[in-house]
């Protein structure tokens, strides 16, 4: 069960090359990915119309990717331009064409249909495309249902648990979070004002002994996009709502596009408006954050083998869980 006619992220945009395609699956759809020689990047259907082989085992040929089972070549709208041995060229012999936009480092992709796709409506989001932000990319392949992941982001009561020795606090875990419906989904407020700086806080600034932070995620219910914006402020000046000129910022991007019904793709990216172009810092947060992803994988891909034998299973739901069940309804109404 997913959405459709939405933009999915299909990947980062320093993936693809123009010498060698890449072969993903979205929405239960095979995808051949690659790059045309003035750089545009196309979106194929992976399979063959001869026999199916896939098309990421292919080669790319000017703006052309051509099938290397049997030598088909194929333009980047799908269509069949040559046989090899053959003259006349029927016009069934195409594959399916997505529409594809590169938009600020990512890859969007529309497997719905075609004439709902408006490139108006991918998510305007600067920070990954920005010399004032700093960041790597993020990815985790994930064997698990994206609703499974998205349950996880809508809930913090995991924090102390899950995460107990990194990230987590009994702080977060007990702040009830503020949810609001928004016309792209929810809007959901962390707000922990005289909270203790975590460690890699104080050594970005010195912001005393307690600080002031925010956490306010934007969840877009078309794509599965959580878009944060997170700080850190000085005791009493404010917090999000203050002056940000001296606070720590981050802002961070999370979204689950379906693999298939029991796996997903994770694409993630978490820029800082402090120590800009600093790789060192980079890698390490980088690191920091797929290690805390990690753990939730772990629990995530754990829990998605016990649903499997447990099919009619139906989750009872405790006090923290009311943005989960907001955004698995609102996920139900679009689909349906
Ligand atoms: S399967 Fe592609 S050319 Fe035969
Ligand atoms: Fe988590």
């Amino acid at each position: 069960m997913w959405i459709r006619n939405a933009w999915y992220v299909a990947g980062w945009a320093s993936e693809l090359s123009a010498e060698k395609p890449l072969g993903r699956t979205f929405l239960n759809e095979p995808v051949v990915l690659y790059r045309k020689n003035d750089g545009t990047a196309v979106a194929l259907e992976d399979r063959c119309c001869h026999r199916l082989a896939p098309l990421s085992l292919g080669r790319i040929e000017g703006d052309a990717l051509r099938c290397m089972y049997h030598g088909l070549k194929f333009d980047s709208s799908g269509a069949c331009t040559e046989i090899p041995g053959q003259d006349r060229i029927p016009p069934t012999m195409k594959v399916r064409a997505y529409p594809l936009v590169e938009k600020q480092k990512l890859l969007w992709i529309w497997t719905g249909d075609p004439d709902k796709a408006r490139e108006e409506d991918i998510l305007d989001w600067p920070y990954l495309d920005s010399p004032e932000w700093s960041y790597k990319p993020g990815y985790i392949h994930y064997k698990a249902n994206y609703l499974l992941i998205i349950d996880n982001l809508m809930d913090f009561s995991h924090l102390a648990y899950v995460h107990e020795k990194t990230i987590g606090s009994q702080s977060l875990a007990e702040t009830r979070a503020h949810v609001e419906h928004m016309p792209f989904g929810l809007r959901i407020h962390r707000i922990l004002d005289n909270d203790i700086p975590p460690g890699f806080i104080r050594e970005l600034k010195n912001l005393g002994d307690r600080v002031d932070r925010w956490n306010i995620y934007d969840w877009h219910v078309r794509g599965n996009i959580l878009a944060m914006d997170s700080g850190f402020a000085r005791l009493g000046t404010g917090g999000h709502a203050g002056d940000r000129s001296n606070v720590v910022e981050f802002r961070h991007l999370s979204v689950q596009t379906p693999e298939t019904e029991k796996t997903s793709h994770y694409f993630f990216g978490h820029p800082r408006d402090i120590a800009l172009g600093n790789e060192i810092l980079d890698d390490r947060l980088l690191k920091t954050v797929t290690y805390a992803f990690d753990e939730d994988r772990a629990m995530i891909e754990a829990q998605q083998k016990v649903l499997d034998i447990t099919p009619d299973f139906k989750m009872q739901p405790i006090a923290h869980d009311s943005a989960i069940f907001q955004a698995r309804r609102m996920i139900e109404n679009l689909v349906h």
